[in-house]
């Protein structure tokens, strides 16, 4: 099995980890210059900082001549961050490392020369075997690495409030099977009263229309959108589309002025019955003594069960960092099997080394380590895997527009013309 380790194995690993600092040259880590080392995320706040808590604790004990700088910018996936650090990166004011998708969204930072190839790493630390085949290849660019993964979520997620189904009469040990059946729940919880759907702002509701097109077009052809192989203008995808604005009228209205947490917190608090979201938002339901299973449910989006639409986080070397040794005890640290446990286990993601013990995992992070195993695996659109950030950004504005003014058939045309223009 992918995930399986002996506590032996786990107990020999820490070991060795412990005998050279966590992966590095000596008890300090792998440089001892010291220093400041600015750690750029968008996980400011709530459950997410809780995440980078967990592996900053990590750092710092692996490396006690480094001081962790925080410069997180709120925002959530990355919303407001890439921005701010586009314009550090154009003006040559690097942090010492920054959070970036695995997957095309690495190829921008390639492209503009800003990060560095860190092959070297990889083989002198034996990560080439340490992290899955499929994530290396998402990794790698002209037989070049560019950064370092930190864990692996989940994005086809529902997460469901039980009591309000069952009050609607909705039996919440039966998931809907497919999207007909989900949007005939969503107008009885409609009729009954509740907001069947919550939402956030826009990159949320972009979110939520990749799982609908992944629900409606299947594993091979919504792979197929992001290579032109896949039509957008094809009947498929504008059943997809009419379907993504059926489920938008049955959303809550405020959505433009909410974050993730905010929709996700909606079904927490019974207002909302379904939420549908990457599954960070695990945290949330645990940080407030939830138990997954009779407090909170959850399921794929309704016509993606086998498939596990992919993200994950990863840590770059830009060029000019200001603190390069300090940089690197930062990436030994995400990679080592300490780093990897512990801000998993905190973020509700799964770890990106193969080799470390799932057993420890929460019920919910076990059903996405054994999907991870099993399921086909496609790339996230919303997190950076399956387009370079210019796309994702027009399809984030038509989706915006589509959110004010409702119009199906401005969005189908929308994102073909995006589509066309990011493929030339
Ligand atoms: C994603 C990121 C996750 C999580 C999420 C919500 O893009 O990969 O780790 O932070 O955004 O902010």
């Amino acid at each position: 099995m992918r995930y399986a380790r002996s506590i032996a194995g786990l107990a020999a690993a820490a070991l060795a980890l412990a005998a050279c600092g966590g992966g590095g040259d000596d008890a300090s880590g792998s440089g001892n210059g010291g220093g400041d080392v600015e750690v750029f995320t968008w996980w400011a706040e709530g459950s997410e900082k809780a995440g980078l808590d967990a592996l900053v604790e990590v750092f710092e004990e692996q490396n006690p001549d480094y001081t962790f700088v925080n410069g997180a910018v709120a925002g959530g996936a990355g919303s407001n961050a890439k921005n701010v650090l586009a314009s550090r990166l154009q003006t040559n004011d690097p942090p010492a490392t920054f959070q970036a998708h695995a997957g095309a969204e690495l190829t921008d930072y390639i492209e503009a020369n800003q990060i560095q190839d860190i092959s070297d790493m990889y083989e002198e630390n034996g990560w080439n075997e340490a992290f899955p085949p499929d994530l290396m290849e998402l990794l790698t660019v002209d037989d070049a690495i560019y950064s370092v993964p930190s864990n692996i979520h989940r994005a086809n997620v529902v997460w469901a409030n039980p009591d309000v189904l069952d009050e609607a009469g909705i039996d919440s040990a039966e998931p809907p099977a497919d999207m007909d059946a989900w949007i005939q729940q969503l107008e009885e919880l409609d009729s009954a009263g509740v907001t069947p759907l919550s939402i956030g702002m826009d990159w949320t509701q972009v979110h939520l229309l990749e799982t609908v097109l992944l629900s409606e077009l299947g594993a091979d052809a919504y792979q197929g959108l992001w290579d032109g192989s896949t039509d957008w203008s094809s009947p498929e995808v504008h059943a997809a589309v009419d379907d993504y604005a059926t489920l938008m009228s049955f959303t809550n209205t405020d959505r433009q002025n909410l974050d993730w947490p905010d929709a996700t917190q909606q079904v927490i608090d019974g207002n909302a019955a379904y939420n549908v979201m990457g599954d960070w938002a695990e945290v949330a339901f645990r940080e407030q003594d939830l138990e997954h299973g009779t407090d909170y449910t959850t399921f794929p989006v309704p016509g993606t069960d086998g498939v596990f639409d992919f993200l994950a986080d990863s840590f770059t070397m830009p060029y000019n960092s200001p603190n390069e040794e300090g940089t690197t005890a930062w990436l030994e640290t995400i990679a080592s099997e300490e780093g990897q446990q512990a801000f998993n286990l905190a973020k509700g993601s799964i770890p990106a080394r193969t080799d470390v013990d799932a057993s420890e995992y929460p019920a919910y992070q076990q059903t996405a380590i054994e999907s991870y195993a099993n399921d086909t695996i496609v790339s996230s659109l919303a997190h950076g895997s399956a387009t370079p950030v210019a796309w994702l950004t027009d399809v984030t504005e038509v989706v915006s527009q589509f959110s004010a003014n409702g119009d199906a058939e401005a969005l189908k045309t929308g994102l073909a013309d995006v589509a066309a223009s990011n493929l030339e």
